[in-house]
């Protein structure tokens, strides 16, 4: 076990690090019985801790993408640079191929390759990628931070917020996007309350959203997913913030499946809906149709803790995200600032 900056140093985990020449990871499936970092020394490890959700959540599996290109770069015995592109072009392939839906995964992968290719020989080529994949991961916190801030002022004392899945630190190299929002409004003072879903089938929500706050000395309670339309019919929930996988420029999101129905009864019910996601979860390209939404394991259905819960042979669908529409959605907050509707119009403001 590899012990990287501690809690107690930043006031929150620190879920991706790059440590002495290797990339090191909180092994997010042993939450949150144990928390345990694994230290990984090629690119072909960090692509199966993609794949089998070691690490998870759209910003913490774009950096450690990045990490992984720059351990492909950085170890590389490569006598020339084209040996050296063709090394890395093979690596981002495999890393690009772990995860479909979140689009942070292409776009570190993208930004880190870009930098490389500005460069004019092996040891500049090495030393750019790391270089960059670095910047990101510091970026990443700056701007959860900046989110937190830009947010917070959407949250009233004595809120009781809903979240779904996992959109904090452990989904992110540190501080969170959703949860970041409802850190940087804790900090300020104001007392809320959070109410997590357990977002079956891999309890994103259960195991580490409840685990992170309850850490960091957040007020948290767990629902099971199935209460959520009755906690907001009841009048028990004051507004929803989740994170996101992959915004689109008209304002739709992709998110942790089941947050198109907690957004639907929260739209219902007139509860504000609202998304945290950084810039580098905005797709301007793509409409929804071009989005493959992951299908994952059906072990993870019929399984609870390795023990089978439905009949052998039973027909399975496990989609992993769920698209929102605008429509459901009443900010989206950036570290650029909060987008109203219509997000179309909002967003190229801030871009421009
Ligand atoms: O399948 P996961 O756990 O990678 O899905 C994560 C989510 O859907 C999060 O809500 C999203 O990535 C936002 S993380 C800041």
């Amino acid at each position: 076990m590899v012990y990287i900056g501690d809690s107690k140093e930043d006031g929150f985990l620190r879920t991706v690090a790059w440590k002495h020449g290797s990339v090191v990871l909180i092994d997010q499936t042993k939450l949150p019985n144990k928390l345990e970092y694994i230290k990984f020394d090629n690119y072909e490890q960090v692509a199966n801790a993609i794949k089998n959700m070691v690490v998870r959540g759209a910003p913490a599996i774009g950096v450690s993408a990045a990490f992984g290109l720059a351990l492909a770069a950085t170890r590389s015995n490569s006598r020339t640079l084209e040996e050296l592109f063709a090394e890395m072009y093979k690596a981002y392939e495999i890393l690009r191929s772990t995860r479909p839906t979140a689009v942070n995964l292409v776009w570190a992968l993208e930004r880190v390759m870009k930098r490389a290719r500005e460069q004019n020989n092996i040891v500049a080529v090495k030393k750019a990628t790391l270089e960059e994949a670095l910047k990101m991961s510091e970026e990443d916190i700056q701007n959860n931070r900046q989110m937190g801030i830009n947010g917070a002022c959407l949250i009233e004392e004595g809120d009781v917020i809903l979240t779904h899945c996992n959109a904090g630190s452990l989904a992110t190299v540190g501080y969170g996007t959703a949860l970041g929002v409802i850190r940087a409004a804790n900090e300020a003072g104001k007392h809320i309350r959070v109410i997590a879903t357990e977002t079956r089938p891999v309890m994103q929500g259960s195991r580490l959203t409840t685990f992170e706050l309850q850490h960091d000395g957040i007020d948290v309670s767990l629902i099971p997913d199935t209460a959520a339309g009755y906690m907001m019919s009841s009048r028990k929930i004051k507004r929803v913030i989740v994170g996101a996988d992959r915004v689109l420029r008209t304002g739709h999101v992709f998110n942790k499946i089941g947050t198109y129905q907690v957004a639907a009864i929260a739209n219902l019910h007139k509860i504000p809906f609202h998304v945290a996601a950084p810039l580098s979860t905005f797709d301007l390209d793509s409409n929804p149709s071009d989005i493959v939404i992951e299908e994952r394991p059906v072990e993870e259905v019929v399984k609870i803790a390795g023990n089978r819960i439905a009949p052998q042979g039973i027909r399975v669908f496990n989609p992993a995200f769920d698209l929102t529409p605008p429509e459901f959605i009443s900010s989206i907050i950036t570290e650029r600032g909060v987008l109203q509707p219509p997000f179309e119009e909002s967003l190229k403001k801030i871009l421009s």
